[in-house]
């Protein structure tokens, strides 16, 4: 870290963007060889937009409901992306599907944040999803995006346990601290062009996977 050139992020949020925040955080601290270069939120309530004006940073709200087709409006994001400069687009809470023109502009450079360990639990309401279902385990993921609903390549998850107390709101919160995490440190490899795609299958040059392993509810060694 510092030697580094810095990536220009272009950072996507809706709601009320603590990942944003995690990520602005880390950059003014120095921890990230990254520059926030743009907010833009397609709510015009997004605390995130907030966020980026409190830090110093440009953002702008790019309201879909005022475009006849989700080309139309993503047209109109690429065009302020790519008008920055935009490096790595970072989605963080953007809560739209992204179409064809929108990837072809930043082909393999787009990312996503999912609160749970995908591939199970894709879409919305999925803390409460995983919490129903009966999961020991939820998580959250960043991954690329690719054309489906966070079915992107996987880039990195964190795993979380969920207790039988839990709400959905208790599950968000463990999960968000890790989100808090994962993504500032995915986009810092980024930064660094150790991020290796092979198809689906994504390497952190230098790194290797994790060789322990979780059981819930543990079990004594034996
Ligand atoms: C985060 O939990 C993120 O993973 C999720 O929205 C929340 C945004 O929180 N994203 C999705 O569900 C995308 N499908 P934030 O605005 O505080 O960063």
């Amino acid at each position: 870290m510092g030697l580094q050139k810095k990536i220009k992020l272009a950072v996507l949020a809706s709601g009320s963007g603590s990942n944003l925040q995690s990520i602005i955080d880390q950059c003014q601290q120095g921890q990230l060889d990254a520059e926030i270069v743009l907010v833009i939120s397609n709510n015009p309530a997004a605390g995130a937009l907030e966020r980026a004006k409190h830090a110093g940073i440009d953002a702008i709200c790019i309201n879909h409901r005022k475009f006849a087709s989700r080309e139309e409006f993503d047209q109109a994001v690429v065009a302020k992306l790519q008008d920055v400069g935009t490096e790595l687009v970072v989605l963080a809470g953007f809560m739209r599907l992204i179409s064809a023109i929108f990837l072809q502009a930043f082909p393999q450079r787009i990312i996503n944040i999912h609160p749970a360990l995908l591939p199970a639990f894709p879409g919305l309401h999925v803390q409460l999803k995983a919490i129903e279902y009966g999961a020991k385990f939820s998580g959250c993921t960043v991954h690329l995006v690719d054309g489906g609903v966070d079915t992107g390549p996987i880039i990195a998850q964190a795993v979380v346990p969920i207790f039988a107390e839990d709400s959905e709101s208790t599950l968000a919160a463990r999960i968000l601290e890790q989100e808090h995490k994962i993504y500032p440190q995915v986009i810092q490899w980024f930064a660094e062009e150790r991020v290796i795609i092979d198809g689906r299958k994504v390497q952190i040059h230098g790194h290797k996977a994790i060789d322990s392993v979780l059981i819930n509810p543990p079990i004594a060694e034996i």
